[in-house]
């Protein structure tokens, strides 16, 4: 890979720098880099192999559809195992990956995903119930809770809400501990995972973690027994699970449920929630937005069909724009070559990591004229392929819970335009910040309802 323009390896503090930058600045980092290098470069590193870094179509294309056999995804991810554990599918490759992907995979699409619509905008309604004029409200918590809700519905079943409370709240408090950016360095500086009593952060997570264990290994318990008497009859994902036999013909392993179950739970939550954020956040910092997707609401009349609103294209374009500007995740997970494949002309040897920028992707001026404004109206003028636009990855780790998300997205901001009228309280140019593994609106976010319409 001698012709590939190179970041060189540092060392010492020179490194540690570096490292804090990735954690605390990865969108400026991004930005420097591709001024500098280009869309298709190396990171070297002192004792490992080379990073490739690329947002050129035509190399994202290339990795999202060679053979999975020649790239492991799973093995990359093992930093998260102290959130997720080893079985999450997120850590898992091969053949094992394929069979759980397969499992779960009609659970998040076609009808059974249909029939979360109703849920979705009863859990919306719930919690925006509470909301009072004229006072200032922070966004990220109600989002949160709508996007938690929702996904223990559709993962631990429909009389979920009170039944579970303790697990909700619980998760809620867990991830809090990444709530902003340095606090995100906990995950990429193993050094700092110290248990130094209940009041440190390692030492809150640690015990909330333990706690969230012991609900779900009991839950596990409770299912299994309802399986043994032929009394299991829901059809929520956490009862496929426990029917389900793997490759060998065995069950799940209590151990594989309880990481299943935490990866679904997280994955499926935090990154809609900011996303959502988001969505709020443009369509009132730009009116003429908002406006816009108002009289397209309206054109379906009182009391709209999910599946209707589901369809509309304005709203598609929005939610479209608001993934391309900030994506939740700025990088596709890495994929770490284990054959020899070609790339871009060069020939990319074993052991090499390879990061699709999907950040660095959404905002090439070719693609993306005026990549910073957000202006919806370019996905109604413009068919992207899956290589120019890909705010959930691809190929074979593409996103489990994409249909789920942009139906939550629509659903929920469609009750909420319908029944509110918000306003930002800070009129200023919000920009993104880490929040754990994922880019998001800053925890300060607020919004006011100044009128309710229902
Ligand atoms: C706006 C919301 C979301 C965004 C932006 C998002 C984004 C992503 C991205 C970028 C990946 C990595 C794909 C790759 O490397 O090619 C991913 C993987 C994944 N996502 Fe999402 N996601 C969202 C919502 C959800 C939801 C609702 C679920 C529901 C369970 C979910 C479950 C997963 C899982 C399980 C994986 C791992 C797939 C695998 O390794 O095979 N995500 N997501």
């Amino acid at each position: 890979m001698q012709n590939i323009p190179t970041v060189q390896s540092t060392a010492g503090l020179r490194r540690t720098i570096r490292r804090i930058n990735f954690v605390l600045r990865p969108l400026q980092l991004m930005e420097e880099r591709n001024k500098k290098y280009g869309d298709f470069y190396q990171v070297k590193f002192k004792d490992a192999p080379p990073t490739i870094m690329t947002s050129n179509p035509q190399a994202i294309e290339d990795i999202f559809t060679t053979s999975p056999d020649k790239f492991d995804v799973g093995i990359g991810n093992k930093g998260l195992n102290f959130l997720l554990g080893n079985h999450s599918l997120i850590l898992l490759d091969g053949k094992t990956h394929k069979n759980r992907r397969r499992l779960l995979m009609p659970s998040f699409h076609g009808e059974s995903l249909q029939e979360s619509s109703n849920e979705i905008v009863s859990i919306t309604n719930k919690i925006c119930n509470t909301w009072q004029t004229d006072k200032p409200f922070k966004v990220r918590p109600p989002m949160q809770e709508i996007t938690l809700r929702v996904i223990f519905n559709v993962v631990l079943g429909i009389d979920s809400a009170e039944k579970y409370e303790r697990l909700r709240v619980l998760l809620t408090q867990l991830l809090e501990t990444f709530n902003n950016p340095f606090s995100s360095l906990l995950i990429f500086f193993p050094s700092l995972q110290k248990d130094w009593g209940k009041f440190s952060p390692w030492g809150r997570f640690v015990r909330l973690k333990s706690e969230i264990r012991q609900l779900i290994y009991s839950e596990i318990q409770e299912r299994r027994d309802l399986l043994a008497s032929g009394k299991l009859d829901s059809r929520d994902i956490f009862s496929l699970l426990i029917s389900a036999k793997d490759e060998n013909g065995e069950s799940l392993t209590n151990e594989e449920l309880h990481d299943q179950l935490i990866t679904l739970l997280f994955a499926g939550h935090e990154t809609t929630a900011s996303a959502l954020g988001w969505l709020f956040y443009w369509t009132h910092y730009l009116p003429e937005v908002k406006e816009k997707l108002l009289l397209e609401l309206a054109s379906l009349g009182e009391n709209p069909d999910h599946i209707a609103i589901n369809n509309l294209p304005y709203l598609d374009a929005v939610i479209s724009e608001t993934l391309r500007i900030y994506p939740i995740a700025s990088a596709a997970f890495g994929r770490i070559i284990t054959k020899p494949i070609s790339l871009m002309g060069h020939t990319i040897e074993p052991r090499t990591w390879i990061l699709a920028s999907i950040y660095s992707l959404h905002h090439r001026e070719d693609l993306y004229p005026d990549p910073k404004q957000f202006k919806p109206e370019r996905f109604l003028e413009r068919i992207y392929s899956p290589y120019e636009y890909m705010p959930f990855g691809g190929g074979n780790r593409r996103c489990l819970g994409s249909a789920l998300a942009l139906l939550e997205m629509k659903l929920v901001t469609a009750t909420i335009l319908q029944r509110f009228e918000l306003e930002l309280v800070s009129k200023r140019l919000m920009s993104p910040v880490r929040r754990g593994i994922t880019i998001a609106p800053p925890a300060s976010f607020k919004m006011v309802v100044t009128k309710r319409n229902k």
